[in-house]
């Protein structure tokens, strides 16, 4: 577990987490909240557990990629609702990359929902709840000076690796992946790391026979179990990598 680290005062409250300094200045804590909001917090719920279900989640994906070489800024679990982290600066963007139809591209686009894609599709939003998280093409990025040229590239190429990785794990367990969201950060030594949280949340995550959805959708659509949903998953990602 190496020095214990101290809690110190609080940074940032966001929809689903809250930040807090450290006595490691490179360091910082992630509180894993219960509360679940969908349509830019128009929507607002919870449950219980919900926090504990979603870090311990994310601590095994983000311990899987790892090993798989793609590194993040998770450090470990240090209590049930928390998580120190390497302290980065998060680039605005929030990357998604489909495997399958749902959710904005069926409305932006018209494809089927479930169609799936001949290849992954990467897309990226700009991060400002202000503006709705709005779908950005490659200029918009450069205008807005988001990230370089350069770092695009990387993120990117990193998108497309982790969905590699992480579609592999999902069917292992019967989960067919359809797309998820992940952010990025750049660490004190300026490299681009995994950043935040990948959970059913982030995630949409179907049973692979049935495409039953076992994920947030369930709470933006009023479809009942999300709780159960977000606890099978969990189940199955122990019962895969423990
Ligand atoms: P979308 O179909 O609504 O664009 O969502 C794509 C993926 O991104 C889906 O897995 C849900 C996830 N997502 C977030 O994590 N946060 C968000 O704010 C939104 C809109 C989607
Ligand atoms: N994450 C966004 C919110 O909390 C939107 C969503 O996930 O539907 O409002």
């Amino acid at each position: 577990m190496g020095t214990k680290i101290e809690k110190k005062e609080f940074i940032y409250e966001g929809k689903a987490k809250r930040l807090y300094k450290t006595s490691d200045e490179n360091k910082i804590i992630i509180e894993f909240k219960d509360d679940l909001t969908a349509f830019n917090a128009e929507k607002k719920g919870s449950f219980e557990g919900k926090g504990l279900v979603n870090l311990q989640i994310t601590n095994l994906i983000f311990s899987y990629l790892k090993l798989k070489g793609i590194p993040s800024h998770w450090i470990e679990q240090i209590s049930d609702t928390e998580a120190v982290v390497e302290k980065v600066e998060i680039i605005p963007l929030e990357v998604v990359i489909r495997n399958r139809a749902a959710g904005s591209i069926v409305k932006r686009l018209g494809f089927e929902e479930g169609h799936v894609f001949s290849e992954p599709v990467f897309e990226v939003f700009y991060k400002d709840d202000a503006l709705g998280d709005p779908l950005l093409t490659r200029e918009h990025v450069r205008m807005l000076k988001l990230c370089s040229d350069e770092d695009y590239e990387v993120l990117r190429a990193k998108a497309l690796e982790i969905s590699k990785h992480l579609t592999d794990l999902f069917k292992e367990i019967d989960i067919s992946l359809v797309d998820f969201k992940i952010e990025f950060g750049k660490n004190s030594q300026g490299e681009i790391v995994l950043s935040d949280e990948i959970t059913p949340d982030s995630c949409r995550l179907w049973d692979i026979e049935t495409l039953e959805k076992l994920d947030k959708d369930r709470f933006r659509k009023d479809l009942g179990k999300v709780k159960e949903s977000y606890e099978l998953i969990l189940l199955k990602l122990r019962e895969q990598l423990n």
